[in-house]
């Protein structure tokens, strides 16, 4: 009896952690390789397009990649439609009339169906969209490990409580990252991707007119588009150069032009003060170190085996 509890003991303590790490650990670059070796170019090639038609698209799809990941892992819940029956993370409170790109995911899986049907997830196809976003506008490029399954489900709830706000606090943010598996320093890093793209003003209004720690040329530049009353969803660039992958955003947050209040918290005498300098005075070090917490970010919570599906359709359920 003794024993058979010991060797019970033993079993969950050591074997399930061990067989647990590495179902995650069947990530891997060449995934695919077999079965649907133009993956890479054919993703490649469509954010090319998509990005030169609009250069934010980057921007929207490497946030949406942000919003999958944050919520349950990097599954492609946020891809998920609300049905009758069904209310998903498309509607969530930071996606609502926020995230966009869905069109271009859906144009990707399209072409990927029609090459290596019913084979590659909407998870893995999102993954590598970011990334080839990121590079596209001068970022330094990843390796995308591959191999995520799609989910069969997806909570509104847990998108609303696990998305960090752009109304919080220094110690909010890096306590909603840590939840992820990330450091303060993947945050600081990773909050660089607002080096592009755009908000809207219903999510700098309070701060560009109630705040201290702000250049008041700056404040009274984004007043201009962003009324104290109405306008909210006018957009304003997060730093000077919206469709390039540079370190103006850390630059512009040593400046206290920090557009959302969550970026101005990253130098506002805090613990993060140093790295922002550091990134706002390297641009090679911002981009690799971006790329290495991407390639972490990436890493969240896969669904891998036989768990999850592969979506056929990235906005339904199979
Ligand atoms: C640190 C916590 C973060 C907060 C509070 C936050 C919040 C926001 C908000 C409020 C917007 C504007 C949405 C709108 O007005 O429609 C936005 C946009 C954006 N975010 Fe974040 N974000 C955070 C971290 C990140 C991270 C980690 C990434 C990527 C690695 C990211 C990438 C982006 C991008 C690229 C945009 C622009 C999207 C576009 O132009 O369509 N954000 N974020």
């Amino acid at each position: 009896m003794a024993s058979l509890s010991h060797f019970l003991i033993i079993t969950v303590l050591f074997i399930v952690p061990f067989f647990s790490c590495c179902v995650n650990a069947q990530l891997s670059a060449n995934f695919y390789a077999r079965t649907c070796p133009t993956l890479p170019t054919m993703v490649r090639n469509a954010m090319r397009q998509a990005v030169s038609r609009e250069g934010r698209m980057a921007a929207s799809i490497l946030r949406l990649f942000f919003h999958d990941c944050f919520v349950n892992g990097c599954d492609a819940s946020i891809l998920l439609d609300d049905t009758a029956t069904f209310t998903g993370e498309k509607n969530a409170f930071p996606n609502r009339n926020s995230a966009r790109g869905f069109e271009v995911i859906d144009t990707i899986k399209t072409r990927v169906e029609a090459a290596c049907n019913a084979t590659v997830s909407c998870a893995d196809i999102l993954a590598l969209a970011a990334r080839d976003g990121v590079v596209l506008l001068g970022g330094t490029s990843w390796t995308v490990a591959l191999g995520r399954r799609d989910a069969r489900t997806a909570s509104q709830t847990d998108a609303n409580n696990q998305l960090p706000s752009p109304f919080a606090n220094l110690a909010t943010l890096i306590s909603n990252f840590a939840a992820k598996g990330l450091t303060a320093t993947d945050m600081t890093v990773l909050s660089g991707g607002h080096t592009l793209g755009q908000s809207q003003c219903s999510s700098f209004k309070t701060r560009i007119y109630n705040e201290t720690n702000i250049d008041p040329a700056f404040a009274t530049t984004r007043k201009r588009t962003c009324p104290a009353s109405g306008g909210d969803t006018n957009l304003a660039p997060f730093d000077i150069t919206p469709n390039r992958f540079d370190n103006e955003y850390y630059k512009a947050l040593v400046a206290r032009r920090g557009l959302l209040h969550s970026d101005q918290e990253l130098f506002n005498g805090g613990s993060q003060d140093a790295l922002v300098t550091t990134y706002s005075n390297n641009v090679a070090a911002f981009t690799r170190d971006f790329a290495a917490a991407m390639v972490k970010m990436s890493a969240i919570s896969p669904l891998t085996g036989t768990n999850g599906e592969i979506r056929k359709n990235c906005r339904l359920v199979n």
